[in-house]
């Protein structure tokens, strides 16, 4: 696995440090709101869990999921309901726990789908960010890093569903999806 990386971006130490800030900040916001975290499964699954862990205050958590790219890097601007929310978010504060934002295209679409709810507001809170690969204008709250246009995996994000497991942000080689 390793071996597919050709530079960590982004080691443990700095990801715990960031998103303990994050964390304080939204606890800060959010103290007396109970807000719904919602977080967009698969890739935002670490950060959310490390999030959380962090907020001393009252919230609950939803997921969702949806479809943006298959198995290829490049977004197919196509963006489809996997799975909806379970819990009811009328009036509530909701906070849309994303793990990379590209061509800003799927965030978009959460905005939209989740504005639908007659909740009482909209966060948005994403671990990366590539702000030159955005391809609308996408309003982002809370980011933990910005990026180059790089393809990165690791702290939950894949490739053809690998390397999510990895403690850290990488930067995948080339030539591992290029050879598919
Ligand atoms: P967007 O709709 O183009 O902004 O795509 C966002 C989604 O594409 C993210 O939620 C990821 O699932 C995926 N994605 C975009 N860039 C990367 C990357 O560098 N590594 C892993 N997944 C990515
Ligand atoms: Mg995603």
């Amino acid at each position: 696995m390793i071996k597919d990386i050709k530079a960590v971006l982004f080691d443990e130490s700095m990801i715990k440090n960031r998103v303990q800030e994050i964390s304080n900040e939204l606890s800060h916001r959010f103290a007396d709101k109970n807000p719904v975290l919602i977080c967009i499964l698969r890739g935002a699954v670490t950060f959310l869990s490390d999030l959380m862990r962090n907020m001393p205050i009252p919230l609950e958590i939803d997921f969702m999921s949806i479809s943006s790219y298959g198995d290829s890097t490049v977004s197919s601007g196509i963006v489809q309901i996997r799975k909806d929310i379970n819990i009811s978010i009328k009036g509530r504060h909701v906070i849309i726990v994303e793990d990379i934002v590209d061509s800003g295209l799927s965030l978009n679409y959460l905005k939209e789908y989740l504005s639908n709810h007659e909740s009482a507001s909209i966060t948005t809170c994403v671990f990366l960010d590539k702000p030159k690969a955005h391809k609308v204008d996408v309003k982002i709250d809370f980011i933990g890093f910005e990026i180059e246009i790089e393809f990165v995996v690791g702290y939950g994000l894949d490739f053809s569903e690998k390397y999510r497991n990895l403690p850290y942000i990488g930067i995948l080689k080339e030539e591992v999806y290029k050879e598919l």
